[in-house]
């Protein structure tokens, strides 16, 4: 089989699957078209790694299909068209890392050079060590050669950059976009709206098995980027506050007041005119509302919100 132009990457159609009586993820359908870099963004347990897993065949769905490239799981992954970076297992023990992304790149119809893998992803200096002796930050690196080296057309990670530092990180995602650039098509789960707006074209945000928003990161972070401002004012009147310009929210506690505005440029602009209108203002202190947060938000009207109050989800 050959991935073929006329069909998407990534279709999911009506996917189900739990645990016991834990709904992890709940009919959910989705799209993705070859070349899309797609984050799937959530909190811990909204159902990311159950979808991930089931895209790469490696769980069976309750109900629903997943057809990628116009095929079977089973049949794509056979045909070398699908890499997979896993959240959890650990590489075969007693191979070193060349030798374990040479045996990988055996199995499949059309690897890339091993060299040019080991290169690509920063993992020529350790390639003669054993698979067993790496940091956490270098497993994720031989992690992502193993899936890379299958030169597949569908890159699926998850959380690809867990346990890498900050400048790591960045590297990933520079050889990720270089990877990607001819035309790859990849999804990635991760939890930070950071990460998702940076380097993914569209972002598809889960809470508790479902999709409850899909979009372009501007629109996402519209969602769910807000910041929180924190302060001390006395006699202050609440529905003044709400009325400056950039605020979405106020509230008063006795001399606290809590101000929402929606991203961080808003902020700065309604921190301003704080300041400029009431200058006894004090005890400044702003914070992005946390994901978990925003995700309650978004779903608080949720049909299912009983089944949460009766411990059931
Ligand atoms: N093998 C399993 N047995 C029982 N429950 C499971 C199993 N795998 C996942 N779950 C449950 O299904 C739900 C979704 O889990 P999943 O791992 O898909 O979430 P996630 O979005 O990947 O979270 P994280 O960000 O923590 O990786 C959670 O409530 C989890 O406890
Ligand atoms: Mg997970």
């Amino acid at each position: 089989m050959s991935a073929d132009v006329r069909h998407d990457a990534i279709v999911l159609s009506h996917l189900s699957k739990s645990f016991g009586n834990v709904q992890a993820v709940r009919s959910i359908d989705l799209t993705i078209a070859r070349g899309e870099i797609v984050a799937l963004l959530g909190p811990n347990g909204a159902g990311k790694t159950t979808t991930i897993d089931m895209i790469l065949g490696l769980s069976r769905p309750d109900t629903g299909t997943v057809t990628l490239f116009g095929a079977s799981t089973r049949d794509a992954v056979q045909a070398g068209e699908v890499g997979g970076m896993l959240q959890t297992g650990s590489p075969p023990q007693y191979l070193n890392v060349r030798e374990l992304i040479t045996m990988v790149a055996s199995l499949y119809p059309r690897p890339l050079d091993v060299d040019k893998v080991l290169k690509l992803t920063g993992t020529m200096d350790i390639a003669k060590r054993s698979t067993v002796k790496l940091s956490g930050g270098q497993t994720q690196r031989v992690r992502f050669a193993v899936a890379l080296v299958a030169n597949p057309d569908l890159l699926v990670l998850d959380e690809p950059t867990a346990a890498i530092d900050v400048e790591g990180r960045r590297d990933f995602w520079n050889i990720m976009r270089e990877v990607a650039a001819d035309g790859k098509t990849v999804i990635f789960a991760t939890h930070y709206l950071e990460e998702a707006d940076s380097y993914a074209d569209r972002i598809v945000l889960m809470a508790r098995g479902r999709i409850v928003a899909d979009g372009p990161p501007t629109e996402i972070k519209a969602k769910v980027g807000g910041r929180v401002i924190r302060a001390t004012l006395e006699n202050v009147d609440v529905a003044e506050l709400s009325q400056i310009p950039g605020v979405t929210a106020a509230d008063r506690r006795g001399e606290g007041i809590t101000i929402k505005c929606a991203d961080g440029d808003a902020c700065d602009k309604v921190l301003r005119e704080l300041l400029t209108r009431y200058p006894g203002a004090r005890d400044f202190e702003v914070r992005g509302v946390g994901l978990e947060d925003a995700f309650l938000e978004l779903t608080a009207n949720d049909e299912d919100d009983e089944d949460l109050e009766q411990g059931l989800l």
